[in-house]
């Protein structure tokens, strides 16, 4: 729940970069999209660009039309802590 919301580091993040374990941050904040992954109407190779990193611009880029907060409420896990290092 969102109490247990928390600061995360890139470092952190960057560990859950695989396909049953997969990471992402969006906007500042950090998704397990792992169960997200195989209903991306674009794609889970085109997602997983993305996994472990932050996925902001890519997903600018791709469609900003798209309320990931809004798809991804119960995939929320935290906050990214500082600036995004790794972002693709
Ligand atoms: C399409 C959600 C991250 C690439 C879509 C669509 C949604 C979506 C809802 C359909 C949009 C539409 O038809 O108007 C998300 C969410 C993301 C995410 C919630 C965050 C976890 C990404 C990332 C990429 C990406 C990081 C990397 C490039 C694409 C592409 C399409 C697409 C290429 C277009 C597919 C097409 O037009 O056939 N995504 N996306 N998405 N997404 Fe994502």
């Amino acid at each position: 729940g969102t109490s247990e919301l928390r600061l995360i580091t890139m470092e952190e993040i960057a560990l859950h970069n695989k396909r049953n374990d997969c990471w992402m941050v969006i906007g500042g904040k950090v998704y397990n999209v792992t169960h997200y992954v195989e209903f991306h109407p674009g794609g889970k190779g085109e997602l997983m660009r993305a996994a472990g990193k932050d996925g902001s611009a890519l997903f600018n880029d791709t469609h900003p039309w798209v309320n990931a907060e809004s798809i991804l409420r119960a995939c929320m896990i935290g906050f990214c802590s500082g600036p995004s290092k790794s972002q693709v």
